[in-house]
Parts: C-alpha cells; sequence; structure tokens
C-alpha cells in the first residue's frame, strides 16, 4: 500500500497547528485546481460524459455532510443561475433514510473531503441499487465514495488533518463553480481570471491574521462570550452557516448562522449586550436589508462586526473584502471566518486541531 503524499505537506513545518497551516494553503490549492481543470485559453477540461450525463439530467442532487454540506449550499446556486439546473442540496444523514421524491432524471453529486463518510456512503449505495449515475468530489483518490461513483474528480487541497475543514470547504466551491460554468450557455465571465482574483484575495486575507486575531481577541475569546451569530442573506446565509459551525467545533462558543431575514422570528430574543454577531455583507441585492437586520440585534445590544465588500462597505466596517463575482464570494468571505475561529480556540488555548468529541473522518451512522 503506497500512500501517494508528499512529506513536507503532512508535516506543519513552522505552524503552531495544521489548521492555519490549512488556511494558508488556500490560493495555492485554488491554482492547482486551475491548472488542472483549465487550459490556457480558460476553457475548461472537464470529461465530455459527466457534462453530458448533468446536462441531461433534470435535476441535481447534492448530497454531504457537515462543512460538505455547506459548501454544497453555496454550489447550489451556480448550478441554478449559471448552468440553469435545478439543484436541491441534501444532508445525506438525512437523505439516507428519508428519501425525498426524486425527479424523474435525477443526477447525484457526492460531496466529501475524505471520501469515506458513513452517511454519505450509504446514500451512494441505496442510489447505485436504484441505477441512479453519480459524481463525487473529494479530496481522497481511491476513497469508498471516490471507486463507488459513476465518476470522480479529485479536489487536489492535499491532505486536511485538522479536523475543522478549511481549504476542502474552498477546493469544493472551486471546483462546482468550475462544473457550473461548463455546463452554463453564457460565459459571460472569465472564470479562470476570475479564480485568480480570488487566490489573490485570499493571500491578502490570509497575510492580515493579526486583524482577525485582534477581533477574536476582542469579541470572542473573552469567557464573558457565550454564544455569537452570523448573519448574512443570499449565498451568505449559506456562509454563515459554515462560521457558525467553524466557531463551534474548535471554540465551544455557541454559535450559529442564521439568514439575516429570519432572526426576528424568534431567535432576535436571544441577543444580549454583548452577543458578538457578524454580518456577512457581499450580496448587492440584499446588503440594505442586512444592515437593517443587523440594526435590529445592535439595538438591543448586539456587538457588531461587519465583513462585507468594497463595493458595498460603509464607514464604521469591520473588515472589508475585495469584489468578485457574488456567487463566488463565499470563497473570499469563508476566510475571516476560519481566521476568527483559529483565533478564538488559541486564545481560550484549546487544541485546535483536535477539538472533543470530533473525528475528522465519521465512518459511523
Ligand atoms: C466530519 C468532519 C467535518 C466534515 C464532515 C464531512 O464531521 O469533522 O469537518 O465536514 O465530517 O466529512 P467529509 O469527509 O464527507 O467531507
Amino acid at each position: 500500500f503506497h500512500l501517494d503524499i508528499d512529506a513536507s505537506e503532512t508535516d506543519k513545518g513552522i505552524y503552531p497547528y495544521y489548521m492555519l497551516k490549512e488556511v494558508d494553503e488556500q490560493p495555492v490549492v485554488m491554482h492547482r485546481l486551475m491548472e488542472r481543470y483549465f487550459d490556457e485559453q480558460g476553457n475548461v477540461l472537464i470529461g465530455k460524459a459527466i457534462l453530458d450525463e448533468i446536462n441531461a439530467a433534470d435535476r441535481v442532487y447534492i448530497i454531504a455532510a457537515g462543512t460538505s454540506y455547506h459548501a454544497g449550499l453555496a454550489g447550489a446556486r451556480l448550478f441554478e443561475q449559471w448552468a440553469n439546473k435545478p439543484t436541491s442540496v441534501y444532508i445525506s444523514s438525512e437523505f439516507a433514510y428519508e428519501q425525498p421524491l426524486l425527479s424523474e432524471k435525477p443526477f447525484f453529486i457526492f460531496l466529501s473531503q475524505s471520501g469515506e463518510t458513513a452517511d454519505s456512503r450509504e446514500v451512494l449505495q441505496n442510489i447505485n441499487e436504484a441505477g441512479y449515475h453519480s459524481l463525487t468530489l473529494t479530496n481522497v483518490e481511491k476513497s469508498t465514495l471516490w471507486r463507488e461513483a459513476t465518476y470522480a474528480l479529485p479536489l487536489l487541497a492535499g491532505p486536511e488533518i485538522a479536523v475543522a475543514s478549511t481549504k476542502a470547504y474552498v477546493a469544493q466551491v472551486t471546483l462546482e463553480s468550475i462544473l457550473a460554468y461548463a455546463l452554463a450557455d453564457n460565459q459571460d465571465l472569465n472564470l479562470m481570471e476570475e479564480l485568480s482574483n480570488i487566490a489573490v484575495a485570499i493571500q491578502a486575507i490570509v497575510d492580515d491574521k493579526e486583524t482577525f486575531k485582534n477581533v477574536a481577541d476582542a469579541m470572542l475569546v473573552p469567557a464573558s462570550t457565550h454564544s455569537a451569530f452570523y448573519i448574512g442573506r443570499g449565498v451568505d446565509s449559506t456562509v454563515a452557516l459554515e462560521a457558525a459551525l467553524k466557531l463551534k467545533e474548535i471554540s465551544y462558543v455557541q454559535a450559529e448562522g442564521f439568514a439575516a431575514g429570519e432572526l426576528k422570528h424568534g431567535t432576535l430574543a436571544l441577543i444580549e449586550e454583548g452577543t458578538p454577531v457578524m454580518a456577512l455583507i457581499t450580496q448587492p441585492k440584499t446588503a440594505g436589508l442586512v444592515r437593517g437586520n443587523l440594526s435590529e440585534t445592535t439595538a438591543r445590544g448586539a456587538h457588531p462586526y461587519t465583513i462585507v465588500s468594497k463595493s458595498l462597505a460603509k464607514e464604521g466596517d469591520g473588515y472589508i473584502l475585495p469584489d468578485v463575482d457574488p456567487l463566488l464570494a463565499p470563497l473570499v468571505e469563508v476566510i475571516p471566518t476560519q481566521l476568527l475561529a483559529y483565533y478564538t480556540s488559541l486564545g481560550r488555548g484549546l487544541d485546535v486541531d483536535r477539538p472533543r468529541n470530533l473525528a475528522k473522518s465519521v465512518t459511523v451512522q
């Protein structure tokens, strides 16, 4: 048995934790994906058989768990809005035991860092028995989900060792965008160029670690912080879920990610003096509405922090992100949330890479 891994990839090197190393690797991971999946002219290099099958399907079903599920929620927007392909995203442990009514010609996409998550394997087994075709996007070539799906494409993120997934999320959303772009009739955007810009933007964010350490120290590390919220609308609401998961799993702060407009229907009752509320604002259509929702929380004493695209920024905003295509914003805005989680865990003296009760790969149902 031979593991095809470069020794330097599994060595922490100068890093105190794998998570920080993996956060830093994200621009490189994006470049690796671009090299693999584009030719020099920016045309997508993905097998015709895969594209034909997705084109022929009347609905794409994305199946995943955890962070991969959140990457699926972001990717579904790309399939629907770029490729005009109806797309549903399911948590694998739910789909496995209560299969929804399927469309006439479904096609399945499995997202999994490890390729071994038992719940996702269960779904794949079921749909294989039913004779449906599938594509796995995974970081581990020759894993079970890789082998048992009709098609598989590698995420090329390199070994991800920290329990909290970071670079696999960015790789998944990047590869979903490439797939959706290949399926789109109208390719106004130069995706290769846009992804290169995003890799540069990510580099600038990871080079700005001190900023996030300071924000975490001020808002999230103090023991008086028991809960925190991330809010956003549209695809930002999916990043809010991922941001909250990251914070929960490694810092043990009770965190919730919310579609900003839904906060007032109950959860607003939890806002107290000093509760951190982080707003993700990258969607031009709804930026003003999210700001309105944030004010509803600050009026009740919340401590706000905004992560905002440059063209939507206002005086007093927290962190300004470069402008990118709004549907690709998750790739950029997720990075500050990873670093906030990292520095909260670190500041609380926890084991960043090995949070209590959790495993990197969950092979039980
Ligand atoms: C575990 C990991 C998560 C991961 C999830 C799904 O819970 O701790 O980081 O997102 O499994 O794993 P997969 O390998 O299928 O992406």
